[in-house]
């Protein structure tokens, strides 16, 4: 069986065995604001099912204090606790780059690095990374430098429409950080959490290979 190639964000959620979250509510009043059920937890590992967005409930919740670290710049944010760490980039931050493909977990589009693991941020509420760091797409550049994954996709050809491109590199630079890179074989493996519906796999394995070599 492949690994999962999808972390999902462990402690500090309102999922751990404390009974106040870092807020200062208890997890039964989290989970009631937020709509969301846990579905499993193993190792310290959570996994959220989110039963609904914030838009289709009846019932507004209050808006709690969220520091959200992203791109090494710290937004503090007053959110729905339901809100997903994906639409407060994008909506709240404007940090567009990370998208939204089916918002369900499935595709991979909205990966982004939470203290350096990968995460799927629209499976991932912002209460849960409050302080830590987040990365996306934004913040692999050093400056008008491209992370040699960018550089990598673009040398390849590895994108068409694009639109799975930021989660594919987010995914990439740790798959090529973490080793899991010996054969194509392993690179298919550690990269199958992204969908390309434009189905340029061949040229994603190659592009990381290519920054597989460069990195090294
Ligand atoms: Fe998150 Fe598809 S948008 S996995
Ligand atoms: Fe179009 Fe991947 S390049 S979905």
């Amino acid at each position: 069986m492949p690994d999962n190639p999808i972390d999902i964000p462990a402690e500090h959620g309102p999922e751990s065995t404390a009974t106040t979250g870092p807020f200062g509510v208890s997890r039964r009043s989290f989970i009631g604001w937020t709509g969301t059920a846990v579905v499993a937890s193993t190792g310290g590992a959570i996994l959220i099912s989110r039963l609904g967005d914030a838009a289709d409930s009846d019932t507004a919740a209050d808006a709690i204090p969220i520091v959200l670290r992203v791109n090494g710049a710290e937004h503090t944010l007053d959110l729905d606790p339901r809100t997903t760490l994906l639409d407060a980039l994008r909506e709240q931050i404007g940090l567009t780059g990370t998208k939204k493909g089916c918002d369900h977990g499935q595709c991979g589009a909205c990966t982004v690095h939470v203290d350096g693991r990968r995460v799927l941020s629209c499976l991932t509420l912002a209460p849960t990374v409050h302080r830590r760091s987040v990365t996306t797409i934004e913040g692999l550049a050093t400056g008008d430098e491209l992370h040699p994954v960018q550089q990598a996709f673009i040398d390849n050809d590895a994108l068409q429409c694009g639109f799975c491109t930021p989660g594919q590199i987010m995914s990439a630079v740790v798959v090529i950080e973490g080793g899991h890179t010996s054969t194509d074989e392993q690179i298919r493996e550690h990269m199958s959490g992204n969908l390309c519906r434009c189905s340029a796999y061949p040229f994603i394995v190659e592009a990381v290979k290519t920054a597989r070599d460069r990195m090294s």
